[in-house]
């Protein structure tokens, strides 16, 4: 029987620790505030942004909202980056993704001033966080490692692998797992035996976006198992890359879809927006 990692419960320390700390800045004059931009009408990212701007209220930081039409221009949105870029109560810009097809998402992120890219995508995030310095980092695998530390997983000499290596998940994960000393592999489509390679994991991080992929044959007896996932089933039901009835008896630990991982996404999004005042302040 593994241990459930309980994500929802986690997110939700984490957001009295931080309703805390921007009540503390508040009482010193201080405001948190994130921009949320979001362009065009995609119903998955409407929810996204809802979800972000109701968070954001419930620890106490302002959000800036910024609905914009689908036939806003790459100009335009520039702009608005740069105005805001220079706004001085504005610590924070999110821009959703994706953006409509005529608009250059890599021009985008890299309008952001890095000081403000609470999503950690401008490559000089990227860049700080491969050479170990400090600044902001992706949201999913930030709140990973999170869950992992406060699970009390040991990383420290154990060997990781990671299905998927996408620029917000796979890649800053194998980073933030080295960071703490683990020795780690990255699987991916091309990976030659997969479940071998993965039976070798003490810790195993699943974020290919395919349901169910992951059975107890890729499961090491007593693993550690996170599900980044956030697939439909068969019969339209969420479900998570990892196949969990049949994962969770193998395992010694396993995050939940929903519940685990997702959480803890946008409480890792509000400690950024936190960490951005404090830095600017320093
Ligand atoms: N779209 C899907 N995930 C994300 C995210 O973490 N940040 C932004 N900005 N857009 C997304």
């Amino acid at each position: 029987m593994a241990k459930i990692i309980d994500g929802k419960q986690i997110a939700q320390d984490l957001r009295s620790e931080l309703k805390e700390q921007v009540a503390k800045l508040s009482s010193e004059g201080k405001t948190v505030a994130l921009a949320v931009i979001l362009v065009g009408e995609n119903p998955a990212s409407q929810v996204y942004v809802r979800n972000k701007k109701k968070a954001c209220e419930e620890v106490g930081i302002q959000s800036l909202s910024y609905e914009l039409p689908e036939e806003t221009t790459q100009e335009e949105l520039l702009e608005l980056i740069e105005k805001l870029n220079h706004q001085s109560g504005c610590n924070g810009i999110l821009v959703q993704l994706p953006l409509p097809r005529h608009i250059d998402e890599d021009a985008v992120i890299a309008a952001i001033d890095p000081k403000k890219d609470v999503d950690g995508f401008h490559p000089v995030n990227v860049g700080k966080l491969s050479i170990g310095q400090p600044g902001f980092v992706s949201c999913t695998p930030a709140g990973i490692i999170q869950l992992l530390k406060r699970s009390d997983v040991a990383m420290d000499g154990k060997r990781a692998v990671i299905i998927g290596r996408s620029n917000i998940v796979g890649k800053p994960m194998s980073l933030l797992l080295l960071r703490e000393n683990a020795t780690v592999t990255v699987a991916h489509s091309h990976t030659a035996d997969l479940p071998a390679l993965c039976r070798e994991a003490d810790i195993l991080v699943v974020a290919i976006g395919r349901a169910k992929f992951v059975t107890k044959e890729f499961v090491k007896e007593g693993a550690v198992v996170i599900d980044v996932g956030m697939d439909r089933d068969e019969n339209g039901k969420l479900c998570g890359d990892v196949d969990f009835e049949s994962v969770e008896p193998v395992a010694s630990a396993i995050t939940p879809v929903p519940g685990g991982v997702g959480p803890m996404t946008i409480a890792m999004l509000l400690c950024n927006c936190v960490q951005s005042l404090e830095r600017m302040e320093m």
